[in-house]
């Protein structure tokens, strides 16, 4: 039985009593507008954008208000039991920290990778760490405390720097690499593209490769004596556009479980199924890369049924405690929020990402409560009503 993360209100009214009121928001609109105001200009524009005209990116939020929790009575559903279990572990909560290159930046002292890494530790809600990061996976690894810890790959055309990243995370104790397939390269952002910005091209968040043996002996110069040649080298190995062919490859990279994220169509879960993959992750990346429309929420049902019995992770729009109830409920088996704890970051680095984390959790744990959905089996498609 988890913990009643439902207590984090208890503890607000309880300060409240003695004159204290958190300083920190309790909405994601609260969180963005905050995060705005402490984020420098290119960072906000960076996290808060998306592609094209960002349609994609509403719909992934909106999707959520086209269903509606069904209340249940006399369930007495007192205590509730958030704990999932997923690649043989028991965890806690169905909660994850999407991979964010970037959040590095996003703390006030440059070092959010491992301040996300420490409110992993202090929450028990797993990181899934990105290929992009301002300071090396061994470090953020180190942090992580008992919580498992994931490693995101952007894969390489170089393997040999794929198959050293892998190793690496492996012998730093990630407990799984989740191989990102939709941003081999980057979609067209225009929030970017009109301040010609792009954080990596300016060198950063690129530990990981620096710190590389395989990136390093790459170069002819070091990255500390040449840090321009470093970054061009970077921009020419970064996206891989892999195919099914590829899959192999990358099954025999890792003994770890292997999740694909980014995919939104039955068949390609059953061919990543048949390629011995151990999750598959639906998500459209929040919105960030192809503006076509389809929220990830909307595909979610059909990745479900095409997986049968392996995990499905799902993020991309999820903003609250509610929004992480209905996509366990339509089936994903553990849930992920970027912004939201990016933004958490922002407002006050690790305890701004422990009340971020907090708030989502007590809000599920409550409307859990309220509604008579006692644990995670008890939400089925079923506990939802089609509004729209
Ligand atoms: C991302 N995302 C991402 N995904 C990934 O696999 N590797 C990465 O390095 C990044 N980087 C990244 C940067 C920023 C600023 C954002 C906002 C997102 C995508 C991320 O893992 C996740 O899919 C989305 O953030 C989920 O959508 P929401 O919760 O932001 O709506």
């Amino acid at each position: 039985m988890s913990k009643a993360f439902g207590s984090y209100q208890d503890e607000i009214y309880a300060a409240g009593l003695r004159g204290i009121v958190s300083s920190y928001p309790m909405t994601y609109g609260g969180w963005e507008a905050g995060a705005q105001a402490a984020l420098p200009p290119s960072v906000w524009s960076y996290v808060t954008g998306g592609a094209g005209n960002e349609h994609t990116q509403r719909a992934n939020v909106a999707a959520f208000e086209d269903w509606g929790l069904v209340p249940r009575m006399f369930v007495g559903a007192a205590q509730r039991d958030l704990s999932v279990e997923l690649f043989r572990m028991r965890l806690p909560t169905p909660l994850f920290m999407a991979p964010v290159g970037v959040i590095g930046l996003c703390a006030q002292d440059g070092h959010g990778d491992l301040a996300t890494a420490r409110a992993a530790a202090r929450t028990g809600v797993p990181m899934i760490a990105s290929t992009l990061t301002v300071d090396p996976l061994e470090a953020v690894a180190a942090e992580l405390g008992g919580t498992p810890g994931f490693f995101q790959l952007y894969t390489p055309t170089d393997r040999e720097l794929a198959a050293s990243l892998v190793q690496r995370a492996e012998a730093a104790g990630f407990r799984g690499i989740v191989v990102t397939l939709d941003t081999w390269v980057t979609g067209w952002r225009p929030r970017d593209l009109e301040t010609g910005n792009f954080p990596q091209l300016r060198g950063n968040c690129l530990a990981n490769y620096t710190s590389d043996p395989v990136f390093r002996s790459r170069l002819e110069r070091s990255p500390e004596e040449d840090p321009v040649a470093a970054v061009q080298h970077w921009s020419q190995v970064f996206g891989n556009p892999l195919t099914w062919d590829d899959l192999p490859w990358l099954r025999s990279l890792t003994t770890l479980p292997l999740i694909v994220k980014g995919i939104c169509h039955p068949e390609d879960v059953r061919r990543a199924k048949d390629g011995g993959v151990d999750a598959v992750y639906c998500s459209n990346h929040g919105g960030r890369q192809a503006n076509g429309g389809l929220s990830a929420l909307d595909a979610l049902p059909a990745v479900v049924d095409a997986a049968g019995d392996l995990p499905v992770l799902f993020d991309s729009g999820v903003r609250s405690g509610t929004d992480a109830v209905k996509a366990l409920a339509l089936g994903a088996t553990a849930v992920g929020v970027g912004r939201p704890y990016a933004y958490g970051l922002a407002l006050g680095g690790t305890e701004g990402v422990v009340h971020v984390l907090r708030s989502i959790l007590a809000e599920a744990d409550l409307t859990m409560a309220v509604d008579g959905y006692p644990d995670l089996a008890a939400l089925t498609p079923q506990a939802l009503h089609r509004t729209r």
